[in-house]
């Protein structure tokens, strides 16, 4: 199980069945949506089937949590599980969600996502901070972050990190880099 974490200015909780309109919320806003996984509206069903996982996963130490600013859940930061083959098509590998069980090889995926309101005040780089600084790497399960070419603010949360472009990757024939340490 995983306990809260506390940063200078965030409190960072497991989730609980209860932040489902919390996730509805969160990714209404196209701009917080249009970068991850697949780019399209999340609907309640999916949001459900994500918690579920998440909660589970927070029984093996990992999980994204919610991120909360003065008692408000602002948005999410954590780490989930996601498989990439082995087979490379050119330079990029294929990646399937963590949803789909998968005989591909297993890798820890480093997420982050906050309300527009949120953005640029640093808490998505204070709150990936909190979690990296306590992180235990796995060798069986290297850490990356997923990231959209395109979306240059989390790719300056990684490079901030210290993280630059491991491999390139398909995501629901997206195209992702695999930001790493
Ligand atoms: C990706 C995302 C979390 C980045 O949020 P962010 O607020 O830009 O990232 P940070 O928390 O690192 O904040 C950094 C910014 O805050 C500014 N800032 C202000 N006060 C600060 C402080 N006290 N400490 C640090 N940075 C501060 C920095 O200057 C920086 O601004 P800049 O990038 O314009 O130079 C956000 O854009 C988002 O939620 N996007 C939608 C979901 C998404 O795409 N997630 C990523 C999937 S891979």
């Amino acid at each position: 199980m995983i306990d809260t974490l506390r940063t200078e200015r965030l409190e960072l909780r497991p989730f609980v069945w209860e932040d489902l309109a919390f996730l509805d919320a969160l990714h209404e806003d196209e701009e917080v949506y249009r970068y991850l996984g697949d780019g399209k509206p999340r609907s309640t069903e999916l949001h459900r089937a994500w918690l579920e996982r998440t909660i589970a996963q927070h029984q093996e130490g990992l999980g994204q949590r919610v991120v909360v600013h003065r008692g408000r859940a602002i948005g999410r930061c954590g780490i989930g599980r996601y498989y990439r083959s082995s087979v490379h098509d050119g330079a990029r590998l294929s990646v399937t969600p963590q949803n789909e069980p998968s005989p591909w090889a297993p890798f820890l995926e480093m997420g982050w996502t906050f309300e527009r309101a949120a953005w640029g005040n640093g808490f998505a780089s204070e709150a990936a901070n909190a979690l990296l600084d306590r992180f235990t790497p796995r060798e069986s399960e290297p850490l990356f972050a997923m990231i959209h070419g395109d979306n240059a603010r989390s790719i300056r949360v990684a490079e901030r990190r210290g993280w630059g472009p491991r491999q390139h990757a398909t995501l629901y024939d997206r195209p992702m880099v695999l930001y790493g340490p």
